[in-house]
């Protein structure tokens, strides 16, 4: 690819430990799959090993060290990630001091079998190790795996190097307790732990500092972070009091663990914004039962009535798995006239896909493929329809959207969130990223407003550091799926 290295970040950094003086700066190429975290996970990674002396390169022809992020949440990750190496093999083939490293979920749950099927796979490294990595790239251990679990990892002492645009996403806690019979990430990322407040204090001012005006706080449970006495709603307050931060989010909060400090924090500061994504899965008892999920229907109706009372016009998400073992079509339809009455603003909808070494890799399936696709289909047949109409609704209104940058479509616009979490476009000729512009909505479709400025808020452009004008490094953008 075109873009030489030394207008990558990390590249005026010193030569890597170890290495002569003189000697050329080790280049690695990152991709990354799967959620919001493993973004922030890759992040991480990319921090870390820049002050190792690593340089970042977006090409992986380029790359001395080849790392792909990986994901093992649904469907065929093992397969998917094997054709992808194979891919990558060529580069190695071609230089054969090219390392391939595999990081991520697949590490931890798969790490047998990929070593048996691509044994030219040169390190294996879980979300827990990603401190060895420096090590084990320069061949200090053999075999170069590292996937143990680790109670106490948070990572809450590295900074991230956080992705280009005005939005940071900040992982506070890490790992689930949960057990959701059909989940596979306390297995592949461990027991929930969160950082100490102050180290999410100083990575958000450390975000604001490189001209961040949104954070986005992550964790599997997000809402189950508690540290020394605080709680969550603690931790939005804080974050709240931030110098310079314009906007909070938190994504995914587990609805067994939204207590009242939580919706206080969401109801009382300003800038937490009104969007939440709550899970809900399914809205029938038995399967909500099967799945271990904590609530029934009637908890979960109630918690959202509560939060729309404190939070009057919060736009809502979630997530659902249809064709779970035992979903009739009776627990189906039940899902399906839930959506209709909670009208979420928009939802996730998956087809259920065993995981092995869950609970439910053990239940017999009862819905086959092609019925989960129809039931897929119809969901979202369903849903589409009600986000036209959350989205009509908000025509001739005034919006305040963050700009993030240009759209693809259609030219001469920009684009960026609303408040609540709605993604706009409007004509944006001289509009940079991370202006806060007011903007009245003129038309919508299911997934987009279409908007005008009405007036920018008096809040122009800030500077978004050094990687305003740089294109998104590919690997970020490469199959990661929101959650
Ligand atoms: N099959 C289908 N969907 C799943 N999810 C998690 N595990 C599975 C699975 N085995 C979905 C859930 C979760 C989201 C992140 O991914 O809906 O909330
Ligand atoms: Fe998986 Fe979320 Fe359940 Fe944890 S709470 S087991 S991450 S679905």
């Amino acid at each position: 690819m075109a873009s030489p290295v030394d207008e990558l970040p990390g590249s005026a950094l010193a030569t890597p430990a170890g290495e002569p003086p003189g000697a050329a700066p080790r280049r690695v190429f990152l991709e990354t799959y799967g959620c919001q975290m493993n973004v922030a996970d890759s992040e991480l990674v990319r921090g870390l090993l820049a002050r190792e002396g690593w340089v970042v390169v977006p090409d992986p022809a380029e790359a001395d060290a080849i790392l792909v992020n990986t994901c093992a949440i649904r469907e065929n990750a093992e397969e998917r990630v094997l054709g992808r190496f194979t891919q990558l093999l060529q580069h190695k083939q071609a230089r054969p001091g090219v390392q391939l490293g595999l990081l991520g979920c697949v590490a931890t749950h798969q790490r047998e079998r990929l070593l048996e099927r691509a044994p030219w796979i040169d390190l294996i490294v879980g979300p827990d190790g990603y401190r060895d990595l420096p090590v084990l790239l320069r061949g200090g251990t053999d075999p170069r795996i590292e996937v143990r679990l680790d109670r106490d990892e948070t990572y809450a002492d590295l900074a991230p190097d956080l992705a280009p645009g005005p939005r940071a996403f900040l992982t506070v806690m890490r790992g689930c307790d949960k057990f959701c019979t059909f989940c596979v990430v306390p297995f592949t990322r461990g027991r929930e732990r969160s950082l100490p407040a102050e180290a999410v204090l100083e990575q958000v001012r450390s975000a604001v500092g490189e001209g961040k005006r949104e954070v986005v706080l992550l964790g599997q449970t997000v809402n189950a972070w508690r540290h020394d006495g605080l709680d969550f709603g603690d931790l939005l307050r804080r974050v709240a009091r931030v110098p310079g931060v314009e906007r909070i989010r938190f994504t995914s909060p587990h609805p067994s663990d939204v207590g009242e400090s939580m919706i206080d924090a969401m109801a009382g500061e300003e800038k937490v914004m009104p969007w939440l994504h709550l899970p809900l899965q399914s809205a029938s008892d038995a399967v909500l039962a099967a799945m271990q999920r904590g609530y029934g229907l009637d908890e979960y109706r109630r918690l959202l009535e509560r939060i729309r009372a404190r939070v009057p016009g919060i736009a809502v998400s979630t997530d659902v798995i249809v064709g779970f073992p035992g979903e009739g079509e009776v627990d189906f339809e039940a899902t399906e006239s839930f959506l209709r009455e909670v009208r979420y603003d928009f939802a996730y909808l998956f087809k259920y896909s065993a995981r092995e070494g869950t609970r439910a890799w053990k239940i017999e399936e009862t819905v086959d493929e092609a019925e989960k696709g129809r039931r897929l289909e119809r969901l979202i047949a369903l849903q589409e329809a009600i986000s036209l109409e959350r989205h009509r609704e908000q025509v001739g209104r005034e919006v305040e959207v963050l700009v993030e940058g240009p759209s693809k479509r259609p030219p001469g616009h920009v684009h960026g969130k609303t408040r609540d979490f709605k993604t706009a476009v409007l004509p944006g000729d001289g509009i940079e990223p991370g202006a806060l512009v007011l903007a009245r909505v003129e038309d919508a479709t299911a997934h987009t407003l279409l908007a005008v400025p009405a007036a920018t808020a008096g809040l122009g452009a800030s500077a978004l550091g050094r990687s305003k004008s740089e294109p998104r490094d590919p690997g970020r953008s490469d199959g990661a799926t929101p959650r």
